[in-house]
């Protein structure tokens, strides 16, 4: 296909409405440039996109693989596996024989987004348009799969009996919980007895239930990690339980603020550390326990992202060491999508009825239809599946930072585990100060955000230090964004 739109046949039809405008192919065409290793995901990628943003509009006919393949010199295969692709996830339709198109449901799901309430802060489509935000901690949404959860629901629909759509087990249905206890023994390290396993709405409410348990039998105050998620402060502040920073190094917590705090709970991110990225060391991890039992306390282990990581094998979960000391959570939000509000916690036995009757008076159990089909999803295969699939892409996308940074920003350093949804840059000092380099950033459309946000130190040799998210953002958008920061601070 020529730039021009004037093609081998691959012309674009709409269905069963006026053809209008021609979509651009063309915007195929750096896909189809890739090296050949990407060139499978680069297409899939921009299809994606085109039909997210709405340059290819629902009902629009694309061409037939052989003639678009054709155009754009790649072989049949990779354009009949990117249909197919998308067609799994709904964007496209295709009606076998007859042709394909963009699904009416990207329509509706847009349609439906346009002008309601108010998003919480931040919760705009990210790489659209003209912002590009860099906000950590965000899995790309266009990446749910679409199919496999109707699928799920669809057979849990046909199969649950009527009991099941009563009250629920305050600990969730007793099919998840055995689903994820295997999955999470298996996947990381976790000793999990399904008893002691409750299903909640995400890392947020395990948080909530902890800390008014602890608020009953006596805690006052509970130990953060500095720098620290600031939603750890919220939740437990809803509890009525004060944080105390705790300050990290490279290693983890350090042993003289943690004995020194009079804290005997503490929250923390030990496999990939929110913010900073390190891994907790071996010591740490063994001192934090020794701290525990010697205080009679907890420890919440805030697994948030601990599935992604890049170059091995993730750091088997904490609460493995010690399943009395430590209360592991985690959830569905950086893997399929933080609107189910779907997570667990493994509670030590000690803690398990007060959980769990907090559970109960909270919300009377968590939506059963969801868990069910999650619980189907586990069992199938296809959460692995889709683990596998958000890993390849990640892992992609960290890549293009990285690029990007060494190339508008060279001598740039990232710091902590190649892992996770964010990453920590250090940017020379020649590009700030941090206020100038945020605020360049932003005139031109590019949110990013400076690690001094997450804690209380404030380093005094002037690099700019960053917390930039990444796997929301398509290559593209991340070098786009970078670049027009770079050329902002001239
Ligand atoms: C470190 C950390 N823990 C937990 C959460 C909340 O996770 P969930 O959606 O599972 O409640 C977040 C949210 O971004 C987070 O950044």
């Amino acid at each position: 296909m020529t730039p021009s739109g004037t093609t081998s046949g691959a012309a674009p039809q709409r269905a069963g409405r006026d053809s209008g405008a021609q979509p651009a192919w063309e915007l195929l065409l750096p896909a189809a440039a890739a090296p050949a290793r990407r060139r499978g995901r680069a297409l899939q990628e921009a299809l994606r996109e085109a039909v997210r943003t709405g340059r290819l509009a629902s009902g629009t006919r694309l061409p037939s693989s052989r003639a678009l393949a054709a155009d754009l010199r790649v072989s049949r295969g990779l354009v009949t596996e990117a249909y197919e692709q998308l067609t799994a996830e709904g964007y496209l339709r295709s009606d076998r024989g007859s042709g394909t198109w963009v699904s009416d449901a990207v329509r509706t799901a847009r349609a439906a987004a346009a002008p309601g309430p108010r998003a919480p802060e931040g919760s705009e489509p990210c790489d659209s348009g003209a912002t590009v935000d860099f906000r950590p901690g965000v899995p790309d949404l266009s990446l749910f799969p679409r199919a496999a959860w109707a699928a799920a629901q669809r057979a849990v629909l046909a199969e649950l009996p009527h009991q099941a759509l009563g009250y629920p087990d305050p600990r969730g249905l007793p099919v998840l919980r055995s689903a994820l206890a295997a999955m999470l023994t298996r996947r990381r390290g976790v000793v999990v007895d399904p008893d002691r396993l409750v299903v909640c709405s995400g890392v947020a409410q395990a948080a909530t239930l902890l800390g008014f348990v602890l608020r009953e039998r006596g805690h006052g105050r509970v130990g953060v990690e500095d720098p620290g998620s600031p939603e750890h402060a919220r939740l437990f502040a809803s509890t009525g339980l004060e944080t105390v920073w705790l300050p990290l190094d490279e290693e983890g917590l350090s042993p003289e603020p943690l004995t020194q705090a009079g804290v005997r709970a503490v929250v923390v991110t030990p496999a990939h550390q929110f913010p900073s990225g390190i891994a907790w060391s071996a010591e740490r991890r063994g001192m934090l326990l020794d701290w525990a039992r010697s205080v009679d306390g907890y420890v919440l282990e805030d697994d948030y992202d601990g599935d992604f990581r890049y170059d091995r094998a993730p750091v088997g979960a904490l609460q493995g060491l010690d399943p009395e000391r430590v209360v592991y959570t985690g959830s569905v939000s950086k893997s399929l999508a933080p609107g189910l509000r779907l997570g667990w916690m493994v509670v030590p036995e000690s803690l398990t009825d007060e959980v769990v009757e907090r559970k109960r008076t909270m919300d009377l159990g968590h939506p059963a239809l969801d868990q069910a089909a999650l619980a189907f999803m586990v069992t199938g295969g296809g959460y692995d599946r889709q683990l596998r699939r958000c890993q390849r892409v990640y892992r992609e996308r960290r890549d293009a930072l990285l690029a990007a940074l060494e190339k508008y920003f060279p001598g740039t350093s990232v710091t902590g585990i190649a892992a996770g949804l964010h990453v920590i840059a250090r940017v020379p000092a020649r590009y700030g100060p941090t206020e100038r380099f945020l605020a360049e950033a932003a005139r031109v459309g590019v949110s990013l955000r400076a690690l001094e946000e997450y804690g209380t130190a404030r380093p005094a040799d002037g690099a700019v230090r960053l917390v930039i998210g990444y796997a929301h953002l398509t290559p593209t958008a991340i070098a786009a964004g970078l670049g027009r920061t770079a050329e902002a601070l001239g």
